[in-house]
């Protein structure tokens, strides 16, 4: 039977994004042969509208269903002053705790023809390669116990929360994906101030004895912000709980030029996954075709390549976007000297005939 993947297109740039890894996705199957099945449902805001929810129940079924998710983006100005409950981000983090999704990889390496449209400097970042591993299902976003969250008369709580085991489980698989790389694995905390930090530590200091050949150093999460934009070539895995991991990558997306440029899997402990780029859905530029579909593209290649098994296809769409960028393409977030400018239809067919043509080449 056909492989399912559910397409979320989402909000915002979601929608255009979306198109361009499907096109692309479509592209490579064609040339290889194989049968994938594409099911589109709906999430965050459009899912608010028409059906009055942001994670409706025949989306979360047809999720389940699948055997992959791929992710446009969620949220916008529309909706920004609902209730919780009713809001667009609430979907997606209801879909990745559904699913089950706590290991979030979003990978940042240096791309060559794009390290003048960093505001970085080059010898800072001529050699990047790094994975942010960032724990996706629980701490600050889920604050539990429930009741304790929200507004209560005067004062508000949000609780930062974890278990032994939902800490062991993460910093396992940072120890893992640190073995198949160089071997090195910064966790980031704030153990000078956070009883959760000290406890994070403690684990990865107790895991480490498992994995002895991966030199693990801590480090604290605004030394790392600061360190991951002065010194970003010391770092192979970093490890973290759900808030740093989400605010150091979009810092460390500076590193490749553009924000639209980082993807993302969140996966569990079998092949199922959610793929999506790290950015959101950019309301200052939707509807305009200035979106960069590379990250959500990028998102794709790691379906492929962690759900489904297909490296070599998987690497087909990654050499095809260096080897545009090495030609000079470019979408308008990159600001590259005589880059050429493409709006978001234009990147993804560019894309797909570098595809063909690389294809032919093999
Ligand atoms: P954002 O990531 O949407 O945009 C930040 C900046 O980066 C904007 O200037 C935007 O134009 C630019 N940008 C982002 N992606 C781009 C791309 N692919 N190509 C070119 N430029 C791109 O962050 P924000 O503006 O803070 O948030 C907007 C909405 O998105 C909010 O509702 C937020 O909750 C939501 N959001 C969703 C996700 C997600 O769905 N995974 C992630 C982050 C933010
Ligand atoms: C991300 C986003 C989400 C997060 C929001 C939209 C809930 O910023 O995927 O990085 O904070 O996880
Ligand atoms: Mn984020």
């Amino acid at each position: 039977m056909a492989k399912k993947i559910t397409v979320l297109p989402g909000d915002g740039i979601g929608p255009e994004v979306m198109d361009g890894a499907v096109k692309v996705l479509k592209a490579v199957f064609d040339h290889f042969g194989h049968q994938f099945e594409f099911v589109e449902a709906l999430i965050g805001g459009i899912a608010i509208d028409l059906e009055g929810s942001p994670l409706p129940t025949a989306t979360l079924q047809k999720c389940a269903e699948s055997d992959a998710i791929l992710l446009g983006a969620v949220g916008g100005p529309k909706w920004d002053h609902n209730k919780p409950e009713l809001r667009p981000e609430k979907g997606l983090l209801g879909l990745r705790k559904e699913m089950g999704l706590f290991a979030n990889l979003r990978p940042v390496k240096t791309y060559e023809p794009l390290i003048s449209a960093s505001p970085l400097k080059q010898e800072v970042i001529g050699n990047v390669d790094l994975l942010i591993v960032r724990e996706l299902t629980g701490g600050l976003y889920f604050g539990r116990p429930s009741e304790r969250r929200g507004q209560f008369n005067e004062e508000v709580v949000d609780t930062l929360q974890y278990s032994k085991a939902e800490i062991e489980r993460i910093v396992e698989k940072a120890f893992q994906l640190a073995r198949l790389r160089r071997k090195k694995l910064t966790s980031v905390d704030k153990a000078n101030v956070l009883e959760s930090s000290r406890m994070w530590r403690e684990i990865v200091d107790q895991m480490a004895s498992k994995y002895q050949d991966v030199d693990v150093q801590h480090m604290l999460v605004d030394s790392t912000a600061m360190q991951l934009i002065t010194k970003p070539e010391q770092f192979d895995v970093i490890v973290t709980e759900n808030l740093f991991g989400d605010i150091l990558s979009d810092e460390a997306s500076i590193i490749t030029g553009s924000l639209g440029m980082l993807p993302s899997a969140s996966l569990r402990a079998d092949a199922f996954g959610m793929y999506e780029p790290v950015h959101g859905s950019a309301p200052d530029i939707a509807g305009q075709g200035k979106a960069n579909p590379l990250g959500t593209i990028l998102s794709a290649a790691m379906m492929l390549r962690y759900s489904f098994g297909l490296e070599i296809e998987a690497k087909l769409i990654e050499t095809s976007v260096d080897d545009i960028l090495k030609d000079g393409y470019c979408t308008g977030d990159l600001q590259i000297p005589n880059g050429n400018i493409l709006s978001t239809s234009q990147m993804t067919e560019k894309v797909v005939e570098k595809i063909r043509e690389n294809h032919a080449i093999n």
